[in-house]
Parts: C-alpha cells; structure tokens; sequence
C-alpha cells in the first residue's frame, strides 16, 4: 500500500485516538510492528489561532513510524491553513508523513460543529475540504470516515469518492455509523463496498483484536490496511499478534514482564516529552489496561488510578513479573 511517497509493506496502522495516540503511544505501536500511526485530533482552528497545547498534539518523531497529523474542522480556509502551518514546522517535530481530515468524531460538540461525523452528511462539501488542503501543501492528505450517519444513510463508498475527487491518497473506513458511536458491530460488508468503489488505497477499521480478527477483515473487505485502535491501548503487542497471522506464523502471547517493560517504557517516554505528573496522570487509563488479563488485576487497578509518580506506578505495574 501506498501511501503519498511511503510504501507501506504490511499495512498496519495504529487508529487515532483522542486522549490515547499521544507520541509514547505511537512509538510503543510502532516498535511492535504498527507502520502507520496517526496522532490524536488536533483542531484545525486550534492551529489557526495559535492555541499553547496544541503543537504538542501535533508533533510528530522519527520513533514514531509513518505519522499523520489528524485534523479536525469544517472550514476550508482552517483546514488549508493549519496544513500550512504544521507542514511548515509550528508544531516541531519531523514533518509528519500526511494530514488525515476527521470525519468520525461523534461527540456532540464535534459533529454538532458540523465537523467531524456530520462530514457524512455533506460529500460536496468533503470534496472541497480535501481539494482546498491537497493545494495547500504538497503532503499526501487522507480521511477517516464511518460507514455514515446511521443505518438509514450508509454512504460511505459516495464520501469515499467524494474524497477520492477531492485528491485524498487513502480513505480509512471505520465500519460503524455515528449514531453506533462505538457500540454494535463493525459491518465489514461497508468496507468492501467502499474499496470497490475507490481506486486509492483502502484501510478497514472497526473491531480487530488479533490476528484471527485481522485476517477476517481482510478476507472479508479485499482491503489494502487495516486500523487497530482499542485493542492496542496497553496491549501494542497486538501487532506483533498480526503481523505473525499475516505471515502465516504462530504467535505466543508475550510474559508479564514483556509487558511490564512495554508499560515502563511508555510511561518513560511519556515522562520526557510531558513531564512527570502530566505522564503518570495520563497513564492511568493506558496502564490499568496493561494489567489487564493477569492475575490480581483488578486490586492494582484501583491502585493505578491513585498512583502520582513513575515510582508508584512501577510499584503497581510490578505484578506484572510475580
Ligand atoms: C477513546 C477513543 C478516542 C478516539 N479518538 C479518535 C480521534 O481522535 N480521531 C478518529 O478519527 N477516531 C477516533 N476514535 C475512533 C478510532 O480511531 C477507531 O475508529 C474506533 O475505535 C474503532 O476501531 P477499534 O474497534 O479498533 O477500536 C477514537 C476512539 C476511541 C475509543
């Protein structure tokens, strides 16, 4: 798969999420095997006005693998404005491989915005917010895109050619409608259409979490990538888990200190660009889903979610090696 000038060999990709694909995230997916990572929605009027915690979101690192920036707005001249901006180095970072434009986000003060999700609702208008931000700078530019509003309105292959138009380099399909949020099934059969009907590449997403899941939407959908969002929060060995489903090998689910190392190496990486407090404050949810599935988990939870330095929580994520 390719993806603007970067040739994707697995296709493995590391789903945006907000408040979780921060840069330890990302690198710790990517160590595991995810290629592509996407960092976590940034506002594109955010960018605009110059908001302080906003180049933070948008930095992208080398450790990171091939990283989008996600943007999210419903304004062209935002949009294109913000690409500008961020491909000209306001957030730091290296230059992230793509700008992904947000039209999932269900959360009403998103898509009551008119952005992110409500984009279902309008393919003219997608059209020209991809046009407006592939002038705009000479990064690849990309969407992520549900099945559509709800079950009554499935469009998802019209906005995929909508942005196919426009000039998108991928369309990424989460199979679900805003109105499921993220309840219910994903309908892979929604991903299948959507790659019949585009000729750019096409990555499905929506409940893969492990290698038989993979491997399903796969066969299922014929598409070209697949997401991984949920099932990677404290568990960034699912992609080891998938990449060894797509090369026909068996897997054996790593120890408890494997993840031990994996949480510690996270929150430390955390640390440095946030700072402690911040870190561990953040961590939290990401570490309690560390320990999940070993024994004694639940008591440790508990404990995670009390935990203020990297010393406490080392002390709580230590279960892990008994
Ligand atoms: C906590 C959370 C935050 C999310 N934030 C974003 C986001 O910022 N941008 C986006 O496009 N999708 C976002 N999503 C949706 C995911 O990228 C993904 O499409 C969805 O979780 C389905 O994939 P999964 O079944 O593998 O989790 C978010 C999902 C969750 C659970």
């Amino acid at each position: 798969m390719q993806i603007g000038r970067v040739s994707l060999q697995n296709g493995l990709c590391l789903a945006p999420m907000a408040g979780f694909t921060d840069h330890a995230m990302r690198a710790s997916c990517h160590a595991m095997g995810a290629e592509y990572t996407v960092t976590e929605m940034v506002s594109a009027k955010a960018v605009c006005y110059g908001d302080k915690k906003t180049p933070l979101l948008a930095r992208v690192y080398p450790e990171d693998g091939a990283c989008a920036v996600q943007l999210f707005g419903s304004e062209e001249t935002f949009l294109a404005e913000a690409a500008r901006r961020l491909a000209d180095g306001a957030a730091g970072g290296i230059m992230p491989l793509a700008f992904d434009i947000n039209m999932g986000c269900p959360v009403p003060k998103v898509a009551g915005n008119g952005e992110g999700s409500a984009l279902m609702k309008a393919p003219a208008l997608v059209e020209r917010l991809v046009a407006t931000v592939v002038k705009a700078t000479t990064l690849p530019v990309t969407v992520k895109i549900r099945s559509g509003w709800d079950s009554a309105h499935i469009n998802a292959p019209e906005v995929a050619r909508a942005a196919e138009s426009g000039g998108a380099a991928a369309i990424f399909v989460h199979a679900r409608t805003r109105t499921q949020m993220y309840s219910g099934k994903a309908d892979y059969s929604v991903i299948a259409a959507v790659k019949q009907a585009v000729s750019v590449p096409v990555v499905g997403n929506g409940d893969v979490v492990d290698g038989e899941s993979a491997l399903r939407l796969l066969r299922e959908t014929g598409c070209d990538g697949l997401m991984v969002g949920r099932a990677a929060v404290g568990n960034p060995f699912v992609f080891s888990e998938i990449l060894a489903a797509l090369q026909g090998k068996t897997y054996a689910r790593p120890d408890g200190e494997a993840y031990y190392h994996a949480a510690m190496a996270q929150l430390a990486m955390r640390a440095r660009e946030k700072g402690e407090a911040v870190a561990v404050r953040e961590s939290r949810k990401q570490m309690a889903m560390f320990v999940h599935g070993f024994p004694a988990a639940a008591a440790c939870r508990a404990r995670i979610h009390e935990a203020s330095t990297i010393a406490e929580m080392e002390e709580c994520l230590s279960i892990l090696c008994n």
